[in-house]
Protein backbone atom coordinates (compact mmCIF):
# COMPACT_ATOMS: atom_id res chain seq x y z
CA UNK A 1 0.00 0.00 0.00
CA UNK A 2 1.57 3.39 -0.56
CA UNK A 3 -0.11 7.08 0.05
CA UNK A 4 1.04 9.89 -0.94
CA UNK A 5 -0.10 13.57 -0.83
CA UNK A 6 -3.73 11.98 1.37
CA UNK A 7 -4.65 9.34 -1.59
CA UNK A 8 -4.57 5.62 -0.37
CA UNK A 9 -3.12 3.33 -3.10
CA UNK A 10 -5.27 0.32 -2.35
CA UNK A 11 -8.54 -1.11 -4.11
CA UNK A 12 -10.37 -0.66 -0.92
CA UNK A 13 -14.00 -2.12 -0.22
CA UNK A 14 -16.21 -1.36 2.92
CA UNK A 15 -17.61 -4.99 4.11
CA UNK A 16 -18.29 -3.94 7.33
CA UNK A 17 -18.67 -0.07 7.74
CA UNK A 18 -21.52 2.41 8.80
CA UNK A 19 -24.88 0.40 7.93
CA UNK A 20 -26.37 0.28 4.10
CA UNK A 21 -25.41 2.90 1.45
CA UNK A 22 -28.77 4.92 2.17
CA UNK A 23 -28.47 4.76 5.54
CA UNK A 24 -25.17 6.26 5.94
CA UNK A 25 -23.28 9.24 3.32
CA UNK A 26 -19.95 7.02 3.74
CA UNK A 27 -17.99 4.34 5.37
CA UNK A 28 -21.18 2.10 4.19
CA UNK A 29 -21.11 -1.43 3.25
CA UNK A 30 -20.67 -1.31 -0.23
CA UNK A 31 -18.42 1.65 -0.69
CA UNK A 32 -15.30 1.52 -2.30
CA UNK A 33 -11.80 3.21 -0.98
CA UNK A 34 -8.75 4.53 -1.88
CA UNK A 35 -7.39 5.42 -4.87
CA UNK A 36 -8.45 2.16 -6.63
CA UNK A 37 -4.42 1.13 -8.15
CA UNK A 38 -3.10 -0.24 -5.48
CA UNK A 39 -3.96 -4.21 -4.00
CA UNK A 40 -7.55 -5.39 -3.43
CA UNK A 41 -8.43 -5.55 -0.07
CA UNK A 42 -11.38 -5.81 2.12
CA UNK A 43 -12.25 -3.41 5.17
CA UNK A 44 -14.04 -3.15 8.09
CA UNK A 45 -14.62 -0.08 10.03
CA UNK A 46 -16.35 0.62 13.91
CA UNK A 47 -15.53 4.86 13.92
CA UNK A 48 -16.46 4.96 17.58
CA UNK A 49 -16.73 1.37 19.18
CA UNK A 50 -18.55 1.78 22.45
CA UNK A 51 -20.61 4.90 21.83
CA UNK A 52 -21.95 5.14 25.54
CA UNK A 53 -18.56 4.62 26.98
CA UNK A 54 -17.44 8.11 25.02
CA UNK A 55 -21.03 10.22 26.53
CA UNK A 56 -20.18 8.93 29.89
CA UNK A 57 -16.04 9.11 29.37
CA UNK A 58 -15.68 5.48 30.72
CA UNK A 59 -12.99 3.48 30.06
CA UNK A 60 -12.11 2.01 26.42
CA UNK A 61 -14.38 3.42 23.86
CA UNK A 62 -12.23 3.24 20.75
CA UNK A 63 -11.88 3.97 16.92
CA UNK A 64 -11.11 0.55 15.31
CA UNK A 65 -10.43 -0.65 11.64
CA UNK A 66 -9.37 -3.79 9.93
CA UNK A 67 -8.05 -4.32 6.41
CA UNK A 68 -7.23 -7.62 5.04
CA UNK A 69 -7.03 -9.87 1.07
CA UNK A 70 -9.88 -9.32 -0.71
CA UNK A 71 -12.49 -11.90 0.75
CA UNK A 72 -10.17 -11.86 4.00
CA UNK A 73 -13.40 -10.45 6.09
CA UNK A 74 -16.53 -12.22 6.99
CA UNK A 75 -18.89 -10.12 5.54
CA UNK A 76 -21.06 -10.07 9.09
CA UNK A 77 -25.13 -8.99 9.15
CA UNK A 78 -25.54 -6.51 11.98
CA UNK A 79 -26.82 -9.51 14.33
CA UNK A 80 -25.61 -10.64 17.76
CA UNK A 81 -22.86 -13.56 17.40
CA UNK A 82 -22.19 -15.30 20.58
CA UNK A 83 -18.10 -15.09 21.59
CA UNK A 84 -15.51 -16.97 23.26
CA UNK A 85 -12.42 -15.82 23.56
CA UNK A 86 -9.18 -16.82 25.23
CA UNK A 87 -5.04 -15.49 24.57
CA UNK A 88 -2.07 -17.47 22.68
CA UNK A 89 -0.01 -20.23 24.21
CA UNK A 90 -3.03 -22.92 25.58
CA UNK A 91 -3.64 -26.06 23.40
CA UNK A 92 -5.74 -25.79 20.36
CA UNK A 93 -9.44 -26.91 21.36
CA UNK A 94 -8.64 -25.77 25.17
CA UNK A 95 -12.16 -23.94 24.79
CA UNK A 96 -14.91 -24.18 22.91
CA UNK A 97 -18.76 -22.72 22.56
CA UNK A 98 -20.86 -26.41 22.32
CA UNK A 99 -19.61 -26.45 26.56
CA UNK A 100 -20.65 -24.81 29.03
CA UNK A 101 -18.91 -21.94 30.82
CA UNK A 102 -17.89 -23.16 33.62
CA UNK A 103 -16.24 -26.27 31.52
CA UNK A 104 -14.42 -23.69 29.68
CA UNK A 105 -13.30 -21.95 32.51
CA UNK A 106 -12.20 -25.82 34.15
CA UNK A 107 -10.44 -26.64 30.63
CA UNK A 108 -8.56 -23.12 31.03
CA UNK A 109 -7.60 -23.23 34.39
CA UNK A 110 -6.13 -26.77 33.64
CA UNK A 111 -4.06 -25.39 30.46
CA UNK A 112 -3.00 -22.55 32.77
CA UNK A 113 -1.98 -24.58 35.51
CA UNK A 114 -3.97 -22.63 38.25
CA UNK A 115 -7.12 -23.20 40.28
CA UNK A 116 -10.15 -22.72 38.35
CA UNK A 117 -11.40 -20.01 40.75
CA UNK A 118 -8.59 -17.80 39.63
CA UNK A 119 -9.58 -17.09 36.11
CA UNK A 120 -11.06 -14.37 35.73
CA UNK A 121 -13.91 -14.04 33.25
CA UNK A 122 -14.82 -10.52 31.24
CA UNK A 123 -18.88 -10.39 30.27
CA UNK A 124 -21.05 -7.94 28.82
CA UNK A 125 -22.91 -6.45 31.41
CA UNK A 126 -26.57 -6.99 30.13
CA UNK A 127 -29.92 -9.18 31.16
CA UNK A 128 -29.27 -11.20 28.33
CA UNK A 129 -26.07 -12.75 30.14
CA UNK A 130 -27.79 -13.30 33.63
CA UNK A 131 -27.81 -16.68 33.18
CA UNK A 132 -24.04 -16.63 32.19
CA UNK A 133 -23.43 -14.84 35.16
CA UNK A 134 -24.91 -16.85 37.57
CA UNK A 135 -23.25 -20.09 36.47
CA UNK A 136 -19.76 -18.43 36.83
CA UNK A 137 -20.59 -16.75 40.22
CA UNK A 138 -22.32 -19.85 41.40
CA UNK A 139 -19.10 -21.72 40.72
CA UNK A 140 -17.06 -18.98 42.44
CA UNK A 141 -15.43 -17.88 38.96
CA UNK A 142 -14.33 -14.24 39.40
CA UNK A 143 -16.18 -11.94 37.07
CA UNK A 144 -15.32 -8.89 35.17
CA UNK A 145 -18.26 -7.22 34.05
CA UNK A 146 -18.20 -4.41 31.20
CA UNK A 147 -20.44 -1.84 30.21
CA UNK A 148 -19.61 -1.57 26.53
CA UNK A 149 -16.40 -2.51 24.03
CA UNK A 150 -16.18 -6.26 23.62
CA UNK A 151 -13.52 -5.37 21.18
CA UNK A 152 -11.44 -4.22 23.89
CA UNK A 153 -12.82 -7.11 26.12
CA UNK A 154 -11.50 -9.68 23.74
CA UNK A 155 -8.15 -8.54 23.26
CA UNK A 156 -7.63 -7.80 26.91
CA UNK A 157 -8.39 -11.85 27.01
CA UNK A 158 -5.34 -12.40 25.43
CA UNK A 159 -2.96 -9.81 27.00
CA UNK A 160 -3.94 -11.37 30.90
CA UNK A 161 -0.73 -10.18 32.79
CA UNK A 162 -1.59 -6.29 32.02
CA UNK A 163 -5.54 -6.86 32.00
CA UNK A 164 -6.46 -9.63 34.68
CA UNK A 165 -8.49 -11.21 32.48
CA UNK A 166 -8.12 -14.95 30.98
CA UNK A 167 -11.15 -15.69 28.98
CA UNK A 168 -14.46 -13.08 27.34
CA UNK A 169 -17.62 -15.21 27.19
CA UNK A 170 -20.64 -14.20 25.67
CA UNK A 171 -22.67 -12.40 23.00
CA UNK A 172 -22.26 -9.12 21.38
CA UNK A 173 -22.16 -7.63 17.66
CA UNK A 174 -21.57 -9.92 14.87
CA UNK A 175 -19.40 -6.84 12.91
CA UNK A 176 -17.03 -6.77 16.09
CA UNK A 177 -16.84 -10.06 16.60
CA UNK A 178 -14.75 -9.60 13.00
CA UNK A 179 -13.22 -6.72 14.33
CA UNK A 180 -11.93 -8.48 17.45
CA UNK A 181 -10.72 -11.79 15.41
CA UNK A 182 -8.53 -9.46 13.17
CA UNK A 183 -6.60 -7.85 16.22
CA UNK A 184 -6.12 -11.81 17.34
CA UNK A 185 -5.07 -12.92 13.92
CA UNK A 186 -1.85 -10.33 14.55
CA UNK A 187 -1.39 -11.00 18.70
CA UNK A 188 -2.47 -14.91 18.69
CA UNK A 189 -5.10 -16.38 20.77
CA UNK A 190 -8.31 -18.24 20.25
CA UNK A 191 -11.53 -17.44 19.45
CA UNK A 192 -15.13 -18.77 18.30
CA UNK A 193 -18.12 -16.91 17.46
CA UNK A 194 -21.48 -18.23 16.05
CA UNK A 195 -24.43 -15.96 14.78
CA UNK A 196 -27.23 -15.59 16.58
CA UNK A 197 -30.13 -15.88 13.81
CA UNK A 198 -33.22 -16.56 15.59
CA UNK A 199 -35.86 -14.79 13.27
CA UNK A 200 -36.38 -15.51 9.80
CA UNK A 201 -35.98 -12.00 8.76
CA UNK A 202 -32.04 -12.35 10.06
CA UNK A 203 -31.56 -16.14 8.78
CA UNK A 204 -32.61 -14.06 5.19
CA UNK A 205 -30.66 -11.13 5.76
CA UNK A 206 -27.54 -13.70 6.25
CA UNK A 207 -28.36 -15.63 3.64
CA UNK A 208 -28.50 -12.77 1.14
CA UNK A 209 -25.18 -11.90 2.83
CA UNK A 210 -23.28 -15.66 1.63
CA UNK A 211 -24.00 -17.31 4.52
CA UNK A 212 -25.35 -20.83 4.33
CA UNK A 213 -25.22 -22.41 7.82
CA UNK A 214 -26.96 -20.52 10.22
CA UNK A 215 -25.74 -22.72 12.67
CA UNK A 216 -21.69 -22.18 11.84
CA UNK A 217 -19.24 -22.02 14.23
CA UNK A 218 -16.61 -19.38 13.47
CA UNK A 219 -13.03 -20.05 14.24
CA UNK A 220 -10.20 -16.85 14.56
CA UNK A 221 -9.28 -17.57 10.88
CA UNK A 222 -12.52 -18.57 9.19
CA UNK A 223 -13.84 -14.67 11.00
CA UNK A 224 -10.42 -13.39 9.30
CA UNK A 225 -8.12 -14.71 6.93
CA UNK A 226 -5.03 -14.19 4.70
CA UNK A 227 -2.86 -11.16 6.08
CA UNK A 228 -4.64 -9.22 8.44
CA UNK A 229 -3.74 -5.32 9.28
CA UNK A 230 -5.86 -3.94 12.90
CA UNK A 231 -5.74 -0.83 14.02
CA UNK A 232 -7.17 1.25 16.61
CA UNK A 233 -7.16 4.80 18.39
CA UNK A 234 -8.33 5.53 21.84
CA UNK A 235 -11.04 7.85 22.12
CA UNK A 236 -11.88 7.80 26.12
CA UNK A 237 -8.65 6.51 28.87
CA UNK A 238 -8.29 2.83 28.42
CA UNK A 239 -6.09 -0.02 29.88
CA UNK A 240 -5.62 -0.46 26.19
CA UNK A 241 -5.20 2.93 24.96
CA UNK A 242 -5.29 6.30 26.32
CA UNK A 243 -7.45 8.76 24.93
CA UNK A 244 -7.52 11.87 23.25
CA UNK A 245 -6.09 14.43 24.55
CA UNK A 246 -6.82 18.21 23.82
CA UNK A 247 -3.79 20.83 23.96
CA UNK A 248 -3.74 24.64 23.58
CA UNK A 249 -2.53 23.64 20.07
CA UNK A 250 -2.48 20.23 19.30
CA UNK A 251 -4.79 17.08 19.67
CA UNK A 252 -2.64 13.95 21.34
CA UNK A 253 -3.67 10.09 20.00
CA UNK A 254 -2.61 7.25 21.19
CA UNK A 255 -2.70 4.18 18.01
CA UNK A 256 -1.98 0.63 18.17
CA UNK A 257 -1.13 -0.85 14.68
CA UNK A 258 -0.83 -4.34 14.17
CA UNK A 259 -0.25 -6.43 11.23
CA UNK A 260 -0.44 -10.88 11.06
CA UNK A 261 2.07 -11.32 8.77
CA UNK A 262 4.91 -9.97 10.72
CA UNK A 263 2.85 -10.25 13.76
CA UNK A 264 4.39 -6.53 14.67
CA UNK A 265 2.41 -4.66 17.30
CA UNK A 266 3.37 -0.84 16.82
CA UNK A 267 2.08 1.91 19.31
CA UNK A 268 1.78 5.57 17.53
CA UNK A 269 1.76 8.41 19.74
CA UNK A 270 0.61 11.17 17.13
CA UNK A 271 0.31 15.20 17.76
CA UNK A 272 -1.94 16.86 14.97
CA UNK A 273 -2.02 20.26 14.98
CA UNK A 274 -5.07 22.60 15.74
P1 LIG B 1 -21.66 0.61 20.04
O1 LIG B 1 -20.44 1.42 20.17
O2 LIG B 1 -22.09 0.44 18.64
O3 LIG B 1 -22.71 1.10 20.97
O4 LIG B 1 -21.28 -0.89 20.51
C1 LIG B 1 -20.87 -1.15 21.82
C2 LIG B 1 -21.05 -2.61 22.15
O5 LIG B 1 -20.86 -2.79 23.54
C3 LIG B 1 -20.14 -3.57 21.39
O6 LIG B 1 -18.83 -3.62 21.88
C4 LIG B 1 -20.86 -4.86 21.56
O7 LIG B 1 -20.48 -5.83 20.61
C5 LIG B 1 -22.29 -4.43 21.41
O8 LIG B 1 -22.34 -3.05 21.80
C6 LIG B 1 -23.25 -5.19 22.26
O9 LIG B 1 -24.55 -4.83 21.90
P2 LIG B 1 -25.67 -4.46 22.98
O10 LIG B 1 -25.33 -3.12 23.55
O11 LIG B 1 -26.92 -4.44 22.19
O12 LIG B 1 -25.63 -5.53 24.02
Amino acid sequence: MRAELGRVHINGRIVIGEGERDEAPMLYVGEEVGAGDGPDVDIAVDPLEGTTLCAKNQQDAICVLAMAERGGLLNAPDVYMTKIAIGAHYPEGTVDLDRSAVENVRSLAAAKGVPYTEVTACVLDRPRHAALIEELRVAAIPVKLIGDGDIAGIIHATNTEESGIDIYLGSGGAPEGVLAAAALRCVGGQMQGRLILDTPEKRERAERMGITDPNRKYSVNDLASGDVLFAATGVTDGSLLSGVRLKKNAVITSTVVMRSWSRTVRWITAQHAR
